[in-house]
């Protein structure tokens, strides 16, 4: 039997693949529904510290097999509403990662601090949304403003600190490091790649917001490359996130230097059984790989 547990930064995961940021985890019941299918935690939504309707619709829109593009715009219950949903998905028993947004540092940390007291396990900052006005990305493409965020809630909370980093950049890897000399004790990469569709009989942009972000099988080889570039000049932990379907793509993020993985469009076409499936599929790949253990083949990929 392969040993799939793994250790992100103090959390231990009893089964690398988690729920990822804004797929499925708005409620408690349904980030319990996601560890009850097999997933090894969760991350829940992106949180604010006031609640945001989010862009007008058409806010998603779906390619296939290969992908989907959304323009939320973020919306989210607000921070004075969150805790209740998160006591019911500690409930469930794996590790739960609170995601937080905010405009700047101190926003951040006075959200770090309240999402701490909800009895989290550790934070995710979400510096990396392609389309939501002053947040995510429009501060994380930044290394010094980046940086700035990650000292803050560092200081202002114990939990360990998670940094979401976008691929939207000419160096992702410069923004793992800014966030690791700033004290991040582990990178998640990716959250969506820019993007966005036109109707051509309408002639606008599909989504109501004009442009949006990519998620899904199309963006795998991005995320892995983003992966692969982290690895090779950080040294804390990588959550790998971006196109996972199945094992093999588990296995190969796994090759390219992630210690543990996140999941999310994958759960919005299969649902949450997908969970069991990728840990069965990855768990028959580091076999066949040789590896009797998830950990020794973090970043085997890279040792040639
Ligand atoms: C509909 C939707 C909503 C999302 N909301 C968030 C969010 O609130 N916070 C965040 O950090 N990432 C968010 N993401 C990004 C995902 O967590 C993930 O990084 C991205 O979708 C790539 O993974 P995937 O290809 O497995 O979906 C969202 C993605 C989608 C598709």
């Amino acid at each position: 039997m392969v040993d799939l547990s793994t250790k992100v930064a103090g959390v231990h995961l009893p089964r690398p693949a988690l729920l990822a940021s804004g797929i499925w985890g708005e409620s408690g019941t349904s980030m319990a529904e996601a560890v009850r299918g097999g997933a090894g935690g969760v991350v829940t939504k992106s949180i604010g510290t006031k609640p945001r309707e989010g862009y007008p619709n058409p806010t998603v829109e779906k390619f296939g097999d290969w992908g989907m593009l959304n323009a939320m715009g973020l919306p989210n219950p607000g921070m004075d509403e969150y805790p209740k949903e998160i006591a019911e998905a500690l409930k469930a028993g794996a590790p739960v990662v609170g995601s937080i947004f905010g405009g700047d540092a101190q926003e951040f940390a006075s959200l770090a601090r309240r999402m701490e007291a909800t009895g989290v396990h550790a934070l995710e900052l979400n510096l990396s949304c392609p389309h939501a006005k002053g947040y995510g990305s429009e501060i994380g493409q930044d290394p010094q403003e980046l940086a700035e965020v990650v000292r803050a809630v560092k200081h202002a909370t114990g939990l360990p600190v998670w940094a979401k980093i976008t691929p939207n950049t000419h160096d992702p890897a410069l923004l793992a490091e800014a966030a690791e000399k700033a004290g991040a004790d582990a990178i998640t990469a990716i959250n969506t790649v820019r993007a966005m569709a036109i109707d051509p009989v309408l002639k606008r942009p599909v989504l109501a917001h004009g442009s949006g972000g990519l998620s899904g099988p199309a963006i795998k080889p991005i995320g892995l490359a983003c992966v692969w570039q982290i690895f090779e000049r950080v040294r804390i932990p990588i959550v790998g996130v971006g196109g996972i379907s199945d094992g093999r793509d588990a296995y190969e993020y796994v090759l390219a230097g992630a210690r543990a993985l996140e999941l999310g469009t994958a759960v919005a076409t299969r649902g949450v059984k997908v969970f069991d499936a990728v840990h069965a599929e990855l768990s028959k790949s580091l076999d066949a790989g040789g590896f009797p253990n998830l950990t020794d083949a973090v970043g085997a990929a890279h040792r040639r």
